[in-house]
C-alpha cells in the first residue's frame, strides 16, 4: 500500500533534532530545509517582477509566473488565469467578499455553516450586518447547523438555500470536528437554489474553504465544480505568507478586484477618465506581491510529492502529471488517517475525555476533559514535549453551539512527518496529565491489531 518512509521524510526537517513532537499541524506545518535554502538560492538574482528589464527581473518574473502554473496544475484548474494569490485563506475569502459586494441585491442571502473557521463566517457577517446596511441593502447571512457528531446537516443546509441565495460558503474540513462535508451534495444544493447570477448562470455560487482539506487531499476544482476555493501554503510545508484563491475564469473576468494599484492595470492604460485592468491573473495582483514567498510556495507543492514518492519535481517548473499529485496525496492521506485512528483509539481509553467530531475525519482531534482547562492541558502537554493547540481554533461558532465555557478545546493534529511513536507519546502525555500519574497505554497496539 506504499506506506510513507517517515524517517526519510523527517530527514528533510530541522524540528526532529530539536526533540519537538509537532502535533499542531492544523495551525501550521514545518518547513523542509530545501524551502528555507531556496530563499537563499534566489538571493543573487533578487529582483522585482514585471518591473524591470534586467536579466534578474526577467528570470524572477519567469519563476514567479511559473508558480501560478504549478498552483493551477495542483488544483487541476484550466489555467493560471484562475489563480490569485493573497497572504492567506482569510484574505482570499475577503477578496471574494469585496469582489462580490457590488453584485448583491436587496433581499439576497448568503448561506454558510456553523462549522466554519471565522475566516469563512466573519466576512459574510460583516458584509450582511456592517457593510451592505450602510449602502441601504439588506442581505441575510444564514447558518446551516451540524449534527451531534459535528457533521454538516445537509437537510438544514438545503432548507436555507432558496432563489435569493447568491452564494453558499462551506468548509472542506472542519478544523474543530475534523468532519468533511460532502461537497458534491453541497454543490447540488447550491445548484438547486436557482439564483440568477449576472453571468447568466442560474444557481448559487459555491465557495469552499479548503485550508484543512488541501494538506491531505488531492483537490480537483473542475471535478468539484467549485466557483471559489481558498487554501494557505503555511499548512502545506511552505513558510508563512501566501494563500491561494482559485476562481472560475469567467468570475474573475467579471468581478471587480479586491485591491487596486500597480501592475493590476493594463500597461499605460490609466487616464483621468478611465483605467483598464491587466489580463488574468495579474488583474488580481495589485502592488509588488510576495514574490519569493509565491515561488517557494509553489515549489513546496513539488517538494511535497518528492518527499513521499521517488520523483524529482522540486526545483523545476515543468508540468506535474495529475497521477503523481493524486498518488502523493493519497499516500499522505492514508498515513495521516492511520495516525488519527491510532490517536482516537488511545484517547478513547481515557474515560472522562470527550472527543469532538465523527470517526471519519481530517487528521485532527479536538477534545476536553471535565475539570481540566484546555489551556492548562495544552501547557502541560508542552512541558512533556508535545505541542498542541488550545482555544477555539477560530471555530468560535461551533464551540459556542456546544455550550463550551470557555469556548475552547485542546487539539492534536498530524502531518505527513508524524510518527506512530509521536502519537503514542501524545496520548500517553494526555493520560498522564488526566490521571495525575503515569499510565502506559500498552493496549493501544492490541486494540488496533
Ligand atoms: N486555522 C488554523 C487552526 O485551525 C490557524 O489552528
Amino acid at each position: 500500500m506504499n506506506a510513507l518512509d517517515v524517517d526519510r521524510i523527517r530527514a528533510h526537517f530541522d524540528f526532529p533534532a530539536a526533540q519537538r513532537v509537532v502535533t499542531n499541524n492544523a495551525a501550521s506545518t514545518q518547513p523542509p530545509r530545501e524551502l528555507i535554502k531556496l530563499m537563499e538560492t534566489l538571493a543573487p538574482g533578487y529582483e522585482n517582477v514585471h518591473r524591470g528589464q534586467s536579466a534578474a527581473s526577467r528570470h524572477t518574473t519567469a519563476l514567479f509566473e511559473a508558480s501560478f502554473a504549478t498552483i493551477a496544475a495542483w488544483l487541476n484548474a484550466p489555467s493560471r488565469r484562475c489563480v490569485a494569490t493573497y497572504r492567506n485563506t482569510t484574505e482570499a475569502i475577503n477578496a471574494v467578499m469585496y469582489s462580490l459586494l457590488t453584485d448583491f441585491r436587496d433581499g439576497d442571502n448568503v448561506v454558510t455553516t456553523m462549522l466554519e473557521h471565522n475566516s469563512n463566517y466573519v466576512p459574510w457577517h460583516a458584509l450582511c450586518r456592517e457593510i451592505l446596511p450602510r449602502l441601504g441593502r439588506r442581505v441575510e447571512c444564514r447558518l446551516a447547523r451540524f449534527d451531534d457528531s459535528g457533521r454538516l446537516d445537509l437537510d438544514h443546509l438545503a432548507s436555507l438555500v432558496d432563489r435569493r441565495t447568491k452564494l453558499v460558503c462551506c468548509t472542506g474540513a472542519s478544523n474543530f470536528f475534523g468532519s468533511k462535508p460532502d461537497l458534491a451534495r453541497v454543490r447540488a444544493i447550491a445548484d438547486a437554489g436557482g439564483y440568477p447570477q449576472p453571468t447568466g448562470e442560474r444557481r448559487a455560487l459555491l465557495l469552499v474553504d479548503a485550508a484543512q482539506l488541501a494538506p491531505t487531499s488531492a483537490l480537483d476544482v473542475r471535478a468539484m465544480d467549485v466557483d471559489y476555493l481558498a487554501f494557505s501554503f503555511h499548512k502545506m510545508l511552505a513558510p508563512f505568507g501566501v494563500g491561494v484563491l482559485y476562481a472560475k475564469e469567467h468570475l474573475l473576468e467579471h468581478a471587480l478586484p479586491f485591491l487596486y494599484g500597480g501592475d493590476m492595470i493594463a500597461e499605460g492604460r490609466v487616464t483621468p477618465e478611465t483605467v483598464d485592468w491587466n489580463s488574468l491573473p495579474w488583474k488580481y495582483t495589485a502592488g509588488t506581491p510576495n514574490i519569493l514567498g509565491t515561488i517557494v510556495s509553489a515549489q513546496a507543492l513539488r517538494l511535497l510529492i518528492d518527499l513521499v514518492m521517488p520523483t524529482t519535481f522540486f526545483g523545476r517548473s515543468g508540468p506535474i502529471p495529475r497521477i503523481a499529485i493524486e498518488e502523493a496525496m493519497a499516500r499522505i492521506g492514508r498515513h495521516t488517517a492511520n495516525l488519527t485512528a491510532r490517536c482516537l483509539a488511545g484517547l478513547s481509553q481515557i474515560k472522562t475525555l470527550r472527543v469532538y467530531g465523527p470517526e471519519h475525519r481530517t487528521p485532527l482531534i479536538a477534545f476536553n476533559v471535565p475539570g481540566f482547562s484546555p489551556f492548562a492541558l495544552a501547557e502541560s502537554l508542552d512541558r512533556r514535549g508535545v505541542e498542541s493547540r488550545a482555544g477555539c481554533h477560530c471555530a468560535t461558532l461551533a464551540h459556542h453551539a456546544l455550550g463550551l465555557d470557555p469556548p475552547a478545546s485542546c487539539r492534536l493534529s498530524f502531518a505527513l512527518y508524524n510518527t506512530v511513536e509521536e502519537v503514542d507519546r501524545a496520548v500517553e502525555a494526555v493520560a498522564e496529565i488526566v490521571a495525575g500519574d503515569r499510565i502506559l497505554l500498552t493496549s493501544i497496539d492490541h486494540e488496533l491489531a
